[in-house]
């Protein structure tokens, strides 16, 4: 057979054989210059790395390579079901000692472990239980038979259910299973969003007549700090709605009395923790409210900010934002305090949301038309390139919460959350954590977790979780030296835990 190359190949394959030595094609220097630009664009991107935090970098880029080749890759699947592989990664064991600086985006009754509501305050004394139509609880404290309510049991005394059936651990286990989200199967057991909000706000519910009787309000507050200082948070800023509290003879206490509680309780916590700076409170309403009312709340959230000003720290609005009412409809109540001369901040919830083009798809805008402090998730910001611009112009920060968007069904990989894009262009946010205790998180460092692992996969670093933990009280509401001051005390912190993880 006559295997001589046709000339024409001979030509192609010469050309080639030219090419190959010369110097076209792309300039390895550009490209090298090319992916550290785009690296100095992340968040953490520009921050120096001393000697001590290069090596704790190295560590930890092997650590981060081990969680990504071990599989499963935790940020890819649901947190209920990734839980306990990310509480086994050293990863996640480096995040839980990292000064995580503060948390600026959590809810009143949603801070403490259920565990602590069900095996401390369910057991206290005049305790009363009552079955819904619906399967779930409700609890309240008394001193005598409570009126029962509509679509529930007549109310039982705990105390006596607990001794007629002799082994509680399967009640309490409902309870448990009632004050939180947390099931084996979150796919099958909430199919859409309506119907998790729903599950939600039910637990929210549950909760609240344990945590709304004044003694358990005020040891709640104390043992929700405790929660977040051991998890290496030195601040908390609690978004609540500050409802009426009771006693066990019906009586109610009002917001100064919620107020002057939070006070008192944050000063015996730092009285007894005194590197913990302490909390503040944006007052909340449900954005289901009318406009009149909204007046009302605004009022009322002036009123808190001139009585309590070093602890109130602003105003907000909760509850499934696609179900509630849009920020706009509120602007005459939200225009009140410029009206006034009153400086109210504000720290809106906006754009936690997947419906695109609706009147609540706009909130982001009008978070910022109101000057909002802080955007609570801004997960529709992405899609919003003016109001993106403006909030970075503005320097308004938007506070990521990782697990409660996938709880709650914006998205289910975290690899494809749309802060992936924004930490990759250095937006200014913090991570946060929503409501920890009804997903059985901890009080941030699952979040952090999901973020770091989830959002940057290997193109983040120890550079990335500096400026994070930074930019928490950075964008925190404290009054600018006392800010100053406890970024101080946070890079004291900061470089004891490098230097510790180095041993
Ligand atoms: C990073 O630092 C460089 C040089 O100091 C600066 O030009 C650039 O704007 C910074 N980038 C970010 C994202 O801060
Ligand atoms: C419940 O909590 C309170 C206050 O935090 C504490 O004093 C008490 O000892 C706890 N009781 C139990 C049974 O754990
Ligand atoms: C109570 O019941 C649970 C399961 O329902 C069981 O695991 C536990 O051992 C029981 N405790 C006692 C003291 O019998
Ligand atoms: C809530 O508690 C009720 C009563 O104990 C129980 O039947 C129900 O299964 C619990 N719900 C969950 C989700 O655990
Ligand atoms: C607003 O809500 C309150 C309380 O539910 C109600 O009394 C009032 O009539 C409502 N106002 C308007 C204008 O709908
Ligand atoms: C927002 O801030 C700008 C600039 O400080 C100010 O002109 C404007 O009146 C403020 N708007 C509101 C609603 O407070
Ligand atoms: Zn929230």
């Amino acid at each position: 057979m006559h295997t001589l190359t046709p000339r024409p190949l001979m030509r192609i394959w010469m050309l080639f054989l030219w090419c190959a030595s010369c110097n076209c094609g792309p300039d390895p220097r550009k490209r090298e210059a090319l992916i550290r630009l785009e690296a100095s664009r992340r968040t953490g991107g520009n921050m120096t790395l001393n000697e001590r935090e290069e090596l704790l970098d190295s560590k930890l880029q092997t650590l981060m390579q081990h969680d990504i080749e071990a599989g499963p890759f935790s940020p890819s699947m649901h947190f209920f079901k990734a839980k306990r592989f990310i509480d086994q990664s050293p990863v996640f064991s480096l995040i839980q000692k990292m000064p995580k600086g503060a948390a600026l985006h959590v809810h009143d009754f949603a801070m403490v472990d259920v565990d602590w509501l069900v095996k401390n305050v369910t057991y206290r004394e005049n305790c009363y239980v009552c079955f819904t139509d619906e399967q779930t609880v409700q609890f309240i404290f008394s001193s005598g038979q409570p009126a029962s309510r509509p679509r529930c049991s007549s109310w039982t005394l705990l105390r006596s259910l607990r001794e007629k059936i002799k082994n509680s651990t399967e009640l309490d286990n409902s309870f448990i299973g009632n004050l939180t989200l947390f099931t084996e199967d979150p796919d099958r057991d909430y199919p859409t969003q309506d119907s998790v909000w729903k599950r939600f706000e039910q637990a929210f519910l549950v909760a609240y007549g344990l945590v709304t009787y004044a003694p358990v309000f005020k040891d709640y507050l104390y043992e929700g700090l405790r929660q977040f200082y051991e998890d290496n948070i030195m601040f908390v800023e609690i978004r609540a709605l500050l409802p009426a509290t009771y006693e066990l003879d019906g009586r109610l206490h009002d917001k100064d009395w919620s107020m002057r509680a939070c006070q008192e309780v944050v000063r015996r916590f730092t009285a007894h923790y005194p590197d913990f700076l302490g909390a503040r409170v944006i007052f909340t309403v449900h954005r289901g409210i009318n406009a009149t009312e909204a007046v009302k709340a605004v009022e009322e959230a002036m009123e808190l900010q001139r009585n309590f000003p070093n602890i109130m720290a602003g105003f907000d609005f909760v509850g499934q934002e696609d179900l509630g009412r849009p920020l706009w409809y509120f602007k005459d109540a939200l225009s009140l305090p410029e009206g006034r001369g009153v400086n109210l901040p504000y720290f809106f919830h906006a754009g936690e949301t997947d419906s695109q083009g609706t009147d609540v798809d706009q909130n982001l805008m009008d978070a910022l038309l109101f000057n909002t402090t802080r955007i609570g998730h801004g997960f529709a910001l992405a899609r919003h390139p003016v109001v993106k611009e403006m909030s970075r112009k503005m320097d308004v920060p938007i506070e990521i919460c990782p697990i409660s968007n996938q709880v709650l069904k914006l998205v289910s990989d975290l690899r494809n959350h749309p802060a992936t894009v924004l930490m990759a262009e250095g937006h200014p946010l913090v991570i946060s954590s929503d409501d920890p205790a009804l997903f059985r998180a901890t009080a941030l460092s699952h979040d952090y977790y999901e973020a770091f692992m989830g959002f940057g996969g290997m193109s983040f670093n120890l550079g990335t979780l500096k400026e994070l933990v930074i930019n928490s009280l950075r964008y925190s509401s404290l009054p600018s030296q006392r800010k100053k001051d406890a970024i101080d005390v946070l890079l004291i912190k900061w470089d004891k835990f490098v230097v510790e993880s180095l041993l």
